[in-house]
């Protein structure tokens, strides 16, 4: 935490420490993107190095070579590499062949660097002391990234999933395991006003992520009723704050009206994107074959 808003500090007084100077950033991407790709770029660049977009379909990637070749060569020459999948296993194929560090930025399952950014606007918004986080919609990446934060610092979340959406049951029983060392009190249901009932901090994502979209019209109707409107959120502690990951999809998983009344909450979030994201490269940097 103390990088993040050092960097941040920084930052806004127009000063950039050039910890990662003269380094290179490769930064793949199967997937979409604004957010990461915007934040990496920018960050590495006020690091003083240099980021490479590399996208899976410009790459030999997209005419079939194997993700563990791409891996030895493009980490041969880069210092660090961000890397945006489908599956976990092909971000953890790369990793296992780089010689470099390797970041998630985003798979199927798990969304970590976005979590970063998450926590530094709960404690930069004083909701990180004894939160209750309450999260409805999909078990998606971005739930389990948020079990893995919570269960790791020991805070109470509350998922309200429809059935069928449910956490993947392998990262709920590490969460849980985790939760048993920290504290963490981790409730799953299928009852959104249940789990928002006196929630500090309510948030949501995406019912349709990236690679989802034949899905759409079962999804829509499997999660009418999670909608995270004004009576929803009337629920929750009367000062809560609303986080969204972006890109939020209105009158879906969130109605327009607490989109809008949490706005500064929400871009707070997005530009905090910026400020973790450098701290995890200039923190990786700095425990480099650590
Ligand atoms: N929240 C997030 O990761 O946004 P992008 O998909 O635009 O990177
Ligand atoms: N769950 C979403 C997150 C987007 C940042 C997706 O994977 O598309």
């Amino acid at each position: 935490m103390t990088w993040r808003l050092k960097l941040k500090n920084k930052r806004k007084k127009g000063k950039y420490k050039p910890y990662l100077e003269n380094q290179t950033l490769g930064m793949i991407f199967e997937k979409s993107s604004t957010r990461t790709r915007v934040s990496f770029e920018v960050g590495i660049h006020q690091l003083g190095g240099v980021g490479l977009f590399l996208s899976s379909n410009d790459l030999q990637l997209g005419r079939g070579e194997p993700m563990k070749d791409t891996a030895r060569v493009i980490s041969r020459m880069v210092d660090m590499v961000m890397i945006r999948t489908f599956a976990q296993s092909t971000l953890e194929e790369f990793a296992a062949y780089s010689r470099v560090p390797v970041i998630s930025g985003l798979s199927d399952s798990y969304h970590p660097v976005q979590l970063m950014a998450d926590y530094l606007t709960m404690v930069e918004y004083k909701k990180d002391q004894n939160p209750i986080v309450a999260y409805v919609g999909d078990g998606n990446n971005m739930t389990h990234s948020w079990l893995m934060l919570a269960s790791k610092l020991g805070f109470e979340l509350r998922i309200a999933t429809p059935k069928g959406y449910e956490v993947d049951a392998k990262i709920l029983e590490d969460a849980l395991a985790f939760a048993k060392e920290s504290g963490a009190v981790i409730t799953i249901s299928n009852d959104p006003k249940e789990a928002i009932k006196g929630a500090t901090v309510v948030t949501t994502d995406t019912w349709v992520s990236m690679g989802q979209e034949s899905e759409k019209a079962a999804r829509v109707a499997a999660f009418q009723g999670y909608m995270v409107d004004d009576a929803m959120m009337s629920l929750a502690e009367e000062d809560a704050m609303f986080l969204h990951c972006l890109p939020a999809y209105r009158d879906y998983e969130v109605s327009e009206s607490v989109f809008e009344a949490h706005a500064d909450e929400i871009f707070d979030e997005a530009e905090n994107r910026l400020h973790a994201q450098k701290a995890v490269m200039v923190w990786l940097d700095r425990h480099r074959n650590s």
